[in-house]
């Protein structure tokens, strides 16, 4: 691995899938089906670029640490997380959706303190200081929805995309908090210590998303 060897951090799933054709049409393919395969470190066609395949709330962590020169990460993982060591560089306009807060159907919030269940622990934190709302945050790991069907929160914050899991739960969105979509980060350093080969993958990156789609 020579100095100027770039690791690319991907978030797995829809943001992976989503993110393939952008880095194909940018002139990078993995050297292997990254998707099928159990492996977490792939090489690719270009000698100096590898590729790492992690969960979209460690990607932060591997490009702060410089660990991977660059990632690709949603803007919830990214405002959940603080972007301190970060560059956020490009918007890439891929796994497009909503955070939202969501109550169930017809239901009044409640006067008063109440319970916000979430995974997005700091952003639900901010956006109900920021409304000047006294609540309890509950962090969940996953299946927010079942939250205010069970009586365990008032509200949660969550994705929405299509909405079909809140209307399948008997909930309704409430408030738009941000709309997400997947963003280049790029670990402070590496802009400066490897400035020519990230700033040129960078610039090919915002070329593919600039040009209009096929
Ligand atoms: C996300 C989110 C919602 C769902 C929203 O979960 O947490 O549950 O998608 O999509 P919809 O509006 O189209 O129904 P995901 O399936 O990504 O899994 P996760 O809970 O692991 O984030």
């Amino acid at each position: 691995m020579s100095r100027d060897t770039i690791t690319i951090a991907l978030t797995k799933g829809r943001i992976l899938k989503e993110t393939l054709p952008l880095l194909a049409a940018a002139g990078i393919e993995p050297a292997e089906d990254i998707q099928t395969s159990r492996k977490l470190l792939f090489a690719s066609n270009r000698d100096q670029v590898r590729l790492l395949v992690l969960r979209g709330s460690d990607v932060p962590t591997y490009v702060r640490h410089g660990v991977a020169d660059m990632g690709i990460a949603g803007k919830d993982i990214l405002l959940e997380n603080n972007g301190a060591g970060l560059y956020e560089l490009l918007d890439l306009g891929i796994a497009r959706c909503r955070l939202m807060t969501a109550g169930l159907v017809g239901q009044a919030q409640p006067v008063g303190r109440i319970v916000v269940a979430t995974k997005f622990v700091n952003i639900a934190r901010r956006f109900m200081a920021e409304r000047g709302q006294q609540a309890d945050i509950v962090k969940l790991y996953g299946a927010m929805e079942l939250a205010p069907l069970m009586g365990l929160a008032d509200l949660i914050v969550d994705i929405v995309d299509s909405g079909n899991t809140l209307k399948a739960n008997g909930l309704e969105p409430r408030e738009l908090i941000a709309g997400i979509s997947s963003r280049l980060v790029v670990n402070r350093a590496s802009l400066k210590m490897k400035h020519q080969p990230v700033q040129a993958l960078v610039e090919s990156l915002a070329a593919v998303v600039a040009a209009p789609a096929p």
